[in-house]
């Protein structure tokens, strides 16, 4: 059975997939479109609602993405944010004006003269966020405000009989009071939706689906021990069982305990067939005297390639090869959004191995977003320490020891982060943040312990908090963690006698610092 689903045309808006992770947190499938996606193609999905979302152009740019007025005529509820409200009103005869009093930007206070669908059940006023220069300055005929700023006269408006929805703030960020609420009020009020997107009923429809595509075939997948991967396994598992095959290659560049972790959650408990293949060696000896990080990341991706390709094909008769791909990754980007931290840094993974591997692809959750996969993962019963883990790089450790690896460092910074971790969990701040770590710098200097004249390494923690990973905040940690968490390497972790905190948010600095 096909889910309802709201398409969101993407006009290059930072928030794009915040959107459609926001209308699915209210049980609605979303999918995310190119604005300049051919309107026979959206009509073929039958969405019970469209979203326009907000951009960085004016619409009087030069090569400004305009909308298809066809998508206005199609009969369907489209709600417009911020620039696609002003696309909608230009394509209906309405008029925008050109940075009017400088625009809004920030927190803004919005009085509701007229509650219409979108506010219904809102106070008379609130606040918003907002984040324009350009604004509506007259609405096409039949259209009419809902809600002013005091600058922006057409902060809300409702047209075409109420089928139009148009927001000159963003309902999707979490600085808008009641945004989830104007959000809901339009999918349940305006476009009718049923609320049918539940995670328990994907579960059994993917199984389902892997069965009929798989049923009879063998299919390996690379198990990280990370949640994209082991919800993965555990998916396909329940839809063929032991034709799937698992490969877990310890790297040497994992936390401290993972690797036992992925043996007993997976073959101790959730009898998958996995085969655990320690390369240590091999991955240190390939990184061996290299201290360019971007060298580093190509040579643990190619030993990493070269591991997996040995082992899947020494596996007799594998068809599929298995992967935890997620919705963002396949998502096709119209704006510079589609991540700065790609092009900064190479994000191996496993991209190279379906064409070395010449094996069919299954991808179960590449309809999913993180969040999601999470509650799926919960749903299966997986271990909290995975489904909650923070996402951890490809080549791990390797690239939060600055410069060349040694293993006598690998075993110092192991050390010091889960003193980081153990601290942060049981101060419960590990679930507050999105992603907490140490890293070993480079550096040496002077310290004193006892009587004795010191000289070693320094340790930098870093903590953030995200939404997305594409823009982050450093996490405010208490001092008196960061204090309890400095003591306790300096006294335990030989080799480390000075800590230091990480206070540059992204950007422009990067999360990890290789
Ligand atoms: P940056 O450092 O670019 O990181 O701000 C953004 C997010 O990506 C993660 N990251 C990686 N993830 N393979 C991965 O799977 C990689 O090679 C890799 N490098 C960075 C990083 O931990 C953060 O969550």
């Amino acid at each position: 059975m096909k889910n309802q689903t709201v398409v969101i045309l993407d006009f290059g808006s930072q928030y794009t997939q915040l959107i459609a992770r926001r209308v699915r947190e209210h049980k609605v499938y979303s999918r995310i479109y190119p604005c300049k996606v051919s309107v026979s193609e959206i009509a073929d999905l039958e969405p019970i609602g469209i979203i326009l979302s907000g951009g960085p152009n004016s619409v009087y740019d030069s090569g400004a993405p305009r909308l298809a007025s066809e998508i206005l005529d199609m009969g369907v509820p489209v709600l417009g944010i911020c620039y696609g409200l002003q696309a909608a009103v230009l394509e209906l005869g309405g008029t925008v004006s050109r940075g009017k009093s400088g625009g809004e930007y920030g927190r803004t206070r919005i009085r509701i003269a007229d509650h219409g669908t979108a506010f219904n059940g809102l106070p008379d006023e609130l606040t918003v966020w907002m984040s324009h220069g350009d604004m509506v300055d007259s609405l096409p005929g039949g259209f009419r405000s809902l809600a002013a700023s005091e600058t922006c006269p057409c902060a809300a408006v409702e047209g075409l009989d109420g089928r139009f929805l148009g927001l000159q703030f963003h309902p999707e960020v979490t600085h808008t009071e009641m945004g989830g609420v104007i959000l809901r009020n339009f999918l349940y009020g305006v476009c009718g939706a049923d609320g049918d997107w539940e995670m328990t009923s994907f579960i059994d429809s993917t199984v389902a689906a892997v069965r009929r595509k798989a049923a009879g075939e063998k299919v390996v997948l690379g198990l990280s021990g990370g949640v994209d991967s082991s919800v993965a396994a555990i998916l396909i598992q329940k839809a063929i069982g032991h034709d799937l095959e698992c490969i877990f290659v310890d790297n040497c560049f994992l936390r401290e305990g993972e690797a036992r972790q992925v043996v007993s959650t997976f073959h101790d408990h959730f009898d998958v067939k996995l085969h655990a293949v320690d390369a240590s060696e091999r991955f240190l000896s390939a990184i061996k005297g290299v201290a360019d990080p971007e060298e580093k990341r190509n040579r643990i991706g190619h030993t990493f390639i070269d591991v997996f390709k040995e082992i899947s094909l020494s596996l007799k008769g594998i068809k599929y090869l298995a992967q935890g791909t997620l919705y963002p990754d396949v998502i096709e980007s119209v704006s510079a959004h589609g991540g700065p931290s790609a092009v900064i840094k190479t994000h191996h993974n496993v991209g190279g191995l379906p064409a070395e591997l010449g094996f069919e692809l299954i991808e179960p959750l590449k309809d999913l977003f993180k969040d999601e996969v999470r509650q799926i993962g919960k749903l299966l019963g997986l271990p909290s320490g995975i489904v909650g883990r923070h996402p951890f790089p490809g080549p791990g450790l390797a690239v939060r020891i600055l410069g060349e690896v040694r293993k006598h460092d690998l075993e110092t910074l192991r050390r010091a982060d889960a003193i980081l971790l153990e601290e942060v969990k049981n101060a419960g701040y590990y679930d507050r943040t999105s992603q907490t770590f140490a890293v070993l710098l480079p550096v040496q200097s002077v310290g004193v312990m006892g009587d004795e004249r010191t000289y070693e390494r320094v340790l930098a923690l870093r903590a953030v908090v995200t939404e997305d990973f594409m823009t982050a905040d450093w996490a405010r940690l208490p001092y008196d963690l960061l204090a309890l968490i400095a003591n306790r390497v300096i006294n335990e972790v030989d080799g480390i006698n000075r800590v230091v905190y990480d206070i540059s948010s992204k950007p422009p600095a990067t999360i990890e610092w290789e």
